[in-house]
């Protein structure tokens, strides 16, 4: 039924929505900060920059940064967070996702990859997963972020599909929603709780295959 998979990648793929958290975590203590897990709910799927101004928000309402500091704590976040990357192998694909990409490849079911991280292409890499995904959707290129539909938009059309004859797989609640405004079946993976938009959620990867067969 189904022609086409749009993957987001930090929390699906691989557990780097940890990593995210581990790093903004980070430098929020060093701002004075306190972050906690809730609150990184709603960071999850944001781009780089707007998670920023999240936190900020949660800080020193006086202390204003320029737009240069707010690079700078970016990047400080982005370095952290690259370090933590270094250690990231095959071993850190999360369950039962390389069988998942196998049965659509066998099936001839496209897959494409619709992040908003600019570490993508490099995680992908460093998973040995780059061959299994037809496209890699540049985030960069689409006007608007989670939880707009932009990117899976983007991701439909350039494996050339209808959106309504693709499945969209993500860990947040900007992602669901995103997938949902696109006219995709939206998985969500994790907790009833967060992803209570989603049309299908389940509490881990370990049934995505699966939850998918199950959808053709
Ligand atoms: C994904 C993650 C976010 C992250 C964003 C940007 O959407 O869910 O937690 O902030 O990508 O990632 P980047 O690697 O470009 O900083
Ligand atoms: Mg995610």
């Amino acid at each position: 039924k189904f022609k086409g998979i749009i993957f987001d990648l930090d929390g699906v793929i691989t557990d780097t929505a940890e990593y995210h958290y581990i790093a903004w975590k980070h430098l929020a203590k060093k701002l004075d900060i306190e972050i906690d897990r809730e609150f990184n709910e709603t960071l999850k799927g944001i781009s780089r920059s707007e998670s920023l101004e999240k936190i900020l928000i949660n800080g020193d309402k006086e202390k204003k940064y320029t737009e240069k500091e707010k690079e700078e704590l970016a990047d400080s976040k982005n370095d952290y967070y690259l370090t933590l990357l270094e250690k990231l192998t095959p071993n850190d694909v999360m369950e039962n996702i390389v069988e998942t990409l196998k049965y659509l490849k066998e099936n001839n079911i496209k897959v494409a990859l619709a992040s908003a991280s600019k570490n993508a292409p490099l995680i992908l890499d460093k998973l040995e997963l780059r061959d299994y995904f037809e496209v890699i959707v540049d985030p960069s290129s689409v006007k608007q972020g989670k939880p707009a539909p932009d990117i899976f938009l983007e991701g439909a059309r350039l494996i050339g599909l209808n959106p309504n004859d693709c499945i969209g797989v993500e860990d947040s609640e900007a992602g669901v929603i995103a997938i949902n405004d696109s006219n995709m079946l939206s998985i969500g993976i994790g907790s009833e709780e967060n992803l209570n938009h989603a049309d299908v959620v389940i509490p881990s990867t370990k049934i995505l295959k699966g939850t998918i067969e199950n959808l053709m």
